[in-house]
C-alpha cells in the first residue's frame, strides 16, 4: 500500500544530512561547550556556528540575539514570561490572539493567574487579526504583543509587518511565534519589526526537542530559569549540542530550498483546494484562500467526525490530522476553528493536510482518489447526515429535518 505522510505541521522527518551532522556531536565530538580543552572547544565552535546559521536564516544582526531552547514551546514561554516579569513595573497588559498555539495561550493564561491582564483578540472568518485591532487594544499598561506568524491549524499568515509597525509606534515589545513559518515563507526579523521571535527544529527537518528564541538587542527581558552561565544566562543548562548543530543545519537547508519548495507545494495546495471543493459537497475551506502557508490545506466536512476520517485515511496509508496534534484525542473541537466562527459540529469534521519536501504529484493524486469515497462512506454511516440534519451554522444548535434559512450562512465561511 502507498504510504503518504501529509502531517508536516505536526512534525517532519530528520533530513539524512542533518542526522549525519548531528550524530558526530553525540559520538565523536561529545565535549561540553563550557570545557576549555579541545573537546569542549570543538563543541563550542559547533554551537556558535549553528547560532550563526539561525541568525542568518532570520536576518538577525548578531549571533548574540539567538538563544537555544529545548523546544518552540519553551522558547515562547521564555519570550513571553521573560518580557512580562521584566516589565511588570511598567504595566501588566498583554495582547495576543485567539489563533495562538497553546504554547502562547496557556502561557498567557498562567500570567493571568499571576495578576497580568490578557486581551485575546478575536479572529475574522479567515483567522486573521488586523493591525488596527492591535492598535485599538493597546493601553498605557500594555507591555507585550504576541501574535503568531502563521497558524498551524488553518495555515493563515498574519499581517506581522503591519502589527510590527503598530508595536513600534506605541513602543510595545512584540513577539511572534514563527514555528510554522520559518523555512516555508520569508522570515526576517527587521522586515517583520519584531523584538522576539521563536522557532522549533522538528518542523523543518530537524530533531524534536530543540528550539530557539531571537531577542533583539536592547529588548527589556529577564530569564525565567536560573543556573549556569550558558546561553548568556538566558537559558542555563548544558547545551544540547547535537540538537543545536542539527537546528543550524536544518534551518540553513530549509532556507536554501524555501523558494523552490514553496513554488511546487503551493501548486499542489491550490489543486487540492480546487478539486476537493469541487468533488465533495458540503465542504468548507478553513483559513485564508490565498494568504496561507504554501504547504497547508485545511477543510471542514459537514456531517463528518474528524477522528473517524483520520482513522479511515490512516488505513489507506495516508497521515493527516484533524484539529491540532496536541488537541486530537480530546472531545473539544479546536479553539481556532471555533474562533473563526464554525459551530462545534462543523469544527469536528476538520481535516488538515500539510505537505513537505518529499511529497510528490502522485501523493496528491492518491489522496484525491481516496478521500471522496471515504467521506461518502462516513456520511452514509453518520446519524448526522441523512434525515437528521443538524443546522451547522455557528449560532444554532437545533437539530431537525428541515433546512433553516440563515440568509448569508454560506458567506459566513
Ligand atoms: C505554532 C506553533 N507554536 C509552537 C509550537 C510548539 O513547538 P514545539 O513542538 O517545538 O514545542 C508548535 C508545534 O506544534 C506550533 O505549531
Amino acid at each position: 500500500m502507498r504510504k503518504v505522510y501529509f502531517d508536516h505541521s505536526a512534525t517532519t522527518p530528520v533530513d539524512p544530512a542533518v542526522a549525519e551532522e548531528m550524530i558526530k556531536y553525540i559520538t565523536e565530538h561529545f565535549g561540553n561547550p563550557s570545557s576549555i580543552h579541545s573537546w569542549g572547544r570543538e563543541a563550542r565552535k559547533a554551537v556558535e556556528k549553528a547560532r550563526q546559521q539561525v541568525a542568518t536564516a532570520i536576518g538577525a544582526s548578531s549571533i548574540g540575539e539567538i538563544a537555544f531552547t529545548s523546544s518552540g514551546t519553551e522558547a515562547a514561554n521564555m519570550a513571553i514570561r521573560g518580557v512580562a516579569y521584566a516589565n511588570r513595573q511598567k504595566g501588566n497588559h498583554i495582547i495576543t490572539s485567539a489563533a495562538e498555539h497553546s504554547a502562547v495561550l496557556a502561557c498567557c493564561k498562567q500570567l493571568e493567574r499571576e495578576g497580568f491582564t490578557v486581551t485575546v483578540l478575536p479572529l475574522d472568518q479567515y483567522g486573521l487579526v488586523t493591525a488596527q485591532q492591535v492598535a485599538e487594544a493597546i493601553t498605557d499598561k500594555t507591555i507585550l504583543i504576541s501574535i503568531m506568524h502563521a497558524n498551524n491549524e488553518i495555515g493563515t499568515i498574519m499581517p506581522i509587518k503591519e502589527i510590527g509597525e503598530v508595536a513600534r509606534e506605541n513602543k510595545v515589545i512584540f513577539h511572534t511565534d514563527a514555528v510554522q513559518s520559518v523555512g516555508k515563507i520569508p522570515v526576517n526579523v527587521d522586515e517583520l519589526g519584531v523584538n522576539l521571535l521563536t522557532l522549533s527544529g522538528h518542523k523543518i527537518y530537524g530533531p524534536k526537542g530543540i528550539g530557539a528564541m531571537y531577542i533583539r538587542k536592547g529588548t527589556f527581558w529577564q530569564p525565567i530559569t536560573f543556573g549556569g552561565g550558558q546561553e548568556r544566562r538566558r537559558r542555563p543548562g548544558t547545551e544540547n549540542v547535537a540538537g543545536i548543530v542539527a537546528l543550524g543545519k536544518a534551518i540553513e537547508m530549509a532556507t536554501e530550498r524555501m523558494y523552490n519548495d514553496a513554488q511546487r507545494l503551493s501548486g499542489y495546495r491550490d489543486r487540492l483546494i480546487k478539486e476537493v471543493l469541487e468533488k465533495i459537497p458540503n465542504t468548507i475551506l478553513t483559513g485564508h484562500p490565498q494568504n496561507r502557508l504554501p504547504n497547508h490545506v485545511s477543510f471542514c466536512f459537514r456531517f463528518i467526525e474528524g477522528e473517524s476520517m483520520l482513522l479511515m485515511l490512516d488505513m489507506k496509508g495516508i497521515a493527516i490530522s484533524s484539529g491540532s496534534a496536541c488537541t486530537s484525542g480530546s472531545l473539544e473541537p479546536s479553539h481556532v476553528l471555533t474562533a473563526i466562527g464554525l459551530s462545534k459540529e462543523v469544527a469536528h469534521g476538520s481535516l488538515r493536510l500539510t505537505m513537505g519536501k518529499y511529497n510528490t504529484e502522485e501523493d496528491i493524486e492518491y489522496f484525491l482518489e481516496v478521500l471522496p469515497p471515504v467521506i461518502e462512506r462516513l456520511r452514509a454511516m453518520s446519524p448526522l447526515s441523512e434525515g437528521c440534519n443538524p443546522c451547522a451554522c455557528s449560532t444554532c444548535t437545533v437539530h431537525d429535518d428541515h433546512h433553516h434559512d440563515h440568509g448569508d450562512e454560506e458567506e459566513q465561511y
